[in-house]
């Protein structure tokens, strides 16, 4: 590895060539080794940053300083935690009197502390699978903690979980994080990146989005959400959970479903929740939402927890529903 100090501005080409031509001097392992270069500057030009970043060639200005010591580290994790921990706490100990929904409140806000960590641990899953640094899958976890931080204002204001009937939690989430200040600790470009994760991680399609990082991380917490909704819905169905994911909705529970649902797992393509109508098609949208999966290891999550299996035995048994399965029939050969 081959390094040139230049403390100026503008440094170009010249430097480069200069210190290629230095490094053809050093006689050590010269037909094997492969040369590395790196370049400190305050500043360098335009052009040749471009050149640099194409060829793997690193160059590190006062930008780049400035930006890895505010890169987000274990310590920032640490506290977004610990603030969410609070946070949270503070709706449970506020008290429900006059309409006595106390019974229906806590264990929904339980549901959505609940959610966040094990979305937590979705996102690191991927995030690994995907070979992510450190700080990378740093950002993917103080996304996650803050996703649907919304969710408690909601259930408190409005009692419901639907946006359309009260407001888009995602934004309620960025409103309090915005009122908090808490995520101002953050390097600039990473808080742009976890404000548009969290703006669009409930929307039906990501809008376009130029710059390929953000999206990336867009495509992570939509993964890692759509992940844990599967298990909640089914313990749900299963009986196993005290909470009501189905809160404020005002589902049918008519054994009957949605046509339309039905056309869509065929067109290969996810359902959008205004679809909804009854229980059933609660779970027929959740089989949709495979076609929104971006990740294979998304996937194989999904696929080995069974969740797939899950939702066929809970549905009706008739001939619709055969064709149903036979048209997804995923491979869980890996699991
Ligand atoms: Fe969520």
């Amino acid at each position: 590895m081959f390094c040139e100090c230049k403390w100026k501005d503008n440094v170009n080409f010249g430097v480069l060539d200069e210190l290629k031509k230095k490094a053809d001097f050093v006689e050590w392992n010269k037909q094997k080794r492969k040369d590395y270069f790196i370049l400190f500057a305050k500043l360098f030009e335009q052009e040749f940053k471009k050149h640099s970043e194409e060829n793997n060639i690193l160059c590190v200005d006062l930008k780049y300083i400035e930006q890895f010591f505010k890169r987000m580290k274990t310590k920032d994790i640490k506290f977004f935690r610990q603030f969410f921990k609070a946070y949270a706490n503070g709706f449970y100990s506020d008290n429900y009197p006059d309409n006595g929904t106390n019974n229906e409140i806590i264990p929904n806000l339980k549901l959505k502390e609940d959610h966040t960590y094990r979305v937590l641990r979705n996102i690191v899953h991927i995030s690994k699978s995907l070979n992510l640094r450190e700080e990378e899958i740093n950002l993917a976890k103080a996304i996650a903690l803050f996703h649907d931080i919304g969710r408690f204002e909601q259930l408190k204001h409005y009692k419901t979980f639907l946006d359309r009937n009260s407001e888009s939690h995602s934004e309620i989430a960025l409103r309090v994080l915005n009122k908090e200040g808490v995520i101002n600790r953050i390097d600039e470009k990473e808080r742009e990146i976890l404000i548009t994760a969290i703006k669009f991680h409930n929307v039906r399609e990501i809008p376009e989005i130029s710059d390929e990082k953000t999206l990336f991380f867009c495509k992570l917490i939509r993964d890692a959400d759509k992940i844990d909704i599967f298990k909640v819905w089914i313990d749900y169905f299963n009986h196993k959970s005290v909470y009501d994911p189905s809160y404020g909705m005002d589902l049918s529970i008519s054994q009957g479903y949605s046509d339309n649902i039905i056309s869509d797992i065929f067109a290969n393509k996810m359902s959008p929740l205004e679809k909804v109508k009854t229980y059933n098609d609660i779970k027929l949208l959740l089989l949709t939402w495979i076609y929104d999966i971006n990740f294979d290891a998304s996937l194989n999550l999904i696929l080995c927890r069974g969740y797939i299996q899950k939702i066929f035995k809970i549905l009706p048994k008739n001939e619709e529903m055969k064709k149903v399965r036979e048209h997804i029939n995923l491979d869980t050969s890996q699991c």
